[in-house]
Formats: C-alpha cells, structure tokens, sequence
C-alpha cells in the first residue's frame, strides 16, 4: 500500500489546568491519503481543534503533546523544531482556523495578507501574487475579489473573512489541508459552494483535507471517511456511507438521529442525554457510558479498538452487529 500523506498514531494532547490534566486528545490514530476528505465530528470540547494543532505543532502551554507520532509524507513531525515546522506551515501544510482573525492580521489589507503567504514560500512577482490573489477570492465565492483586495478585516463580514482565511490557506497548494469549521458562519447558499469547490479542489490537486465540523449533515456531504471523537478519543471510524448507515458506537446513532434531517415533521428532535464529561475528571473505562443506554458493568473498562474492514470503533456493545454465520466445513 502507499505511503499516506498524513499518518497520526497514538497521539496524546494533555493540558495541565487548575482543575487537573485534561486528556484533550487521548491516543487517536488515523491517515489521511491524497485526494480523500476525512471528516472529524464530535460535541464541542470534544478534543477536535486540539487534535488539528497538534497536527500543525501549534500546541502552545499548558498544553503539551505528551505522546505519539505524526508523520508527513513519511517524515516525524513531533519533536521537529520550530524553524522546520514552520516552514512547511503554510507550504506542504496549512490550517484554516476555527476563528478567522486567528489568520488574519488586523492591521493588513487583505492583498498584503496574501503576497506575504505567497512571498513566505517563493519569489512571485506582484502581478502574479495579483493574479493568484484575485483567482483565491473568487473560488471562494468572493464577489468583486478585485476590490476585496483592499479591504482590511474588519471591513469584512465574519463569512467573508472565513473565506479570505480559506483562500489565504489554499494559496500555496498544500499538499495537506486541516479546515477547524471553515463554513460554520456561513449562509447555507455560501456553504454549498465552497464544499463544491473544496471537492475540486481535493480532486484535482490532489490534496489530502480533513473537515473539522460539529456538523455531521456537512461533513458527511464532503468526507468520504468519518473519524468520530467524543472525550478526547475517536470512537468510531469508516466510509462515510457505511458509518451513517450502520453506525457501530451507540453515540455516533446519536449524533445521526439528532441530525434535523431525521425528524419527523412537528416532532421534537432527538437529541443525546446528558452532557460531555468534564476532560479532567473522565470516569474509568468508557467515557460515554453515563450517557449510554447500552452502558453495563463491562463499560467500567476502556474498551478496545475493534477493526472490521475499513471501519473501527471503540464499543463493548457495538450496534448492527452482523448475526454470527457458522463457518461452512
Ligand atoms: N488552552 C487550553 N487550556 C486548557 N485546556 C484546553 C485548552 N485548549 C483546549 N483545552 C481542553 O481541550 C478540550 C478540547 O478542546 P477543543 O478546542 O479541541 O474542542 P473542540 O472539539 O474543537 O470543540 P468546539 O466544537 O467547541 O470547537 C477542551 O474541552 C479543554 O478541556
Ligand atoms: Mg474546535
């Protein structure tokens, strides 16, 4: 099999707080090819952006990663220093973040934003650091990208400058892309286009993306595999058709019959009982088991990962099971 662009193993977040440590990421394991969208969805504090950071090497005090391996293009990016890291940021790797002015400089014109992405990896000349700038704009759907050059930030609606930011990330053609809510501020009209464009984009260029969303309806739209975390772990994984349709851990049916989608006209949504457990103060075993209705005493101990083909998740009661056919001597 082909190398992976982007393999995570075992990789381990903590955050030293007042509180206690806070597991954020906890062992999470997963690959990323050229050309695939891998979804990652969970509840909010589910360990999502950190696991991105980590990715990236962003993780700054108090939090540390405290285990694991990532590689890119076969090459250890733990434990790279900073200098190294930084220039492939941007280059080979580049993230949109969750909140756009995180990318972006207040006291820049839009243009200067981007010719300094540009300029960071190579030598354009200024029409084509233009040309390319105005090409970024208008692929996000940006109207009159020309004059948008000029904007600053704050003269920018928040959707607008969500899609500035996934410009600015795009500009270098990275080879990996880590999207954190890229289209959350967005009207559902704009949303669609930008998914239309991100798929295009995957797919021409051949760029691995993982999708950061809360929103299983969008990612399931885009990623052809689903990495699901609850709790600092993902809990279950697969193509994105299979995971939907038959979905293993009993939380990830949760998250699909909240989907409005799924309820019936007039009736009340589904939604999961209770609430994220606190990260500094998980139960033992299965951090779901509280708000699970299959949870027994086995829940008490973490439960394994589980692979079956392509999928894998982490269950002591996985739903669906197959009914087990005896083997035919
Ligand atoms: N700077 C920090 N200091 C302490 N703990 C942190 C810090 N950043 C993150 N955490 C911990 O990591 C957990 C996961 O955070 P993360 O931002 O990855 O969640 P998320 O899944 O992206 O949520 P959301 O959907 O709200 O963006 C938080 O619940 C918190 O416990
Ligand atoms: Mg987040």
């Amino acid at each position: 099999m082909n190398q992976p662009l982007l393999q995570v193993r075992d990789l381990s977040t903590h955050f030293s707080t007042r509180a206690g440590v806070a597991k954020a990421v906890d062992g999470v394991s997963f690959d990323v090819a050229a050309g695939e969208i891998v979804g990652l969805v969970g509840e909010s504090g589910s360990g999502k952006s950190v696991t991105g950071y980590s990715v990236l090497g962003l993780v700054d005090a108090p939090g540390r990663i405290a285990a694991g391996s990532v590689k890119l293009d076969g090459q250890e990016l733990i434990g790279m220093p900073q200098s190294r890291l930084r220039a492939l940021r941007g280059r080979r790797i580049a993230m949109v973040f969750q909140d756009p002015m995180s990318t972006l400089n207040a006291v820049l014109k839009v243009s200067a934003q981007m010719e300094l992405a540009m300029l960071a990896h190579g030598k354009p000349d200024a029409a084509e650091m233009r040309r390319r700038s105005v090409e970024a704009l208008a692929k996000m759907g940006i109207p009159e990208p020309e004059r948008r050059l000029d904007s600053y930030p704050h003269e920018l609606s928040g959707g607008m400058r969500q899609r500035v930011a996934i410009a600015i990330a795009f500009l270098n053609n990275p080879g990996l892309v880590i999207c954190d809510e890229p289209t959350t501020a967005l009207d559902v009209s704009i949303q669609a286009q930008i998914l239309v464009e991100m798929k295009t984009l995957v797919r021409a260029a051949g760029v691995g993306l993982v999708w950061i969303s809360h929103d299983l309806a969008t990612v399931s739209v885009l990623a052809s595999r689903l990495l699901v975390m609850y709790a600092g772990r993902l809990i279950e994984e697969g193509p994105t058709a299979q995971v939907l349709r038959q979905p293993r851990h009993p939380y990830t049916q949760g998250l699909i019959d909240s989907l409005p989608s799924r309820a019936a006209p007039g009736r009340d949504l589904v939604q999961i009982p209770g609430a994220t457990p606190s990260l500094t103060n998980l139960p033992s075993g299965c951090a779901f088991r509280a708000r699970c209705a299959y949870a027994t005493d086995a829940c008490g101990t973490a439960p394994e990962r589980t692979f079956e083909g392509e999928r894998a998740w982490r269950c002591h009661h996985p739903l669906h099971r197959s009914p087990t056919v005896p083997a035919t001597s």
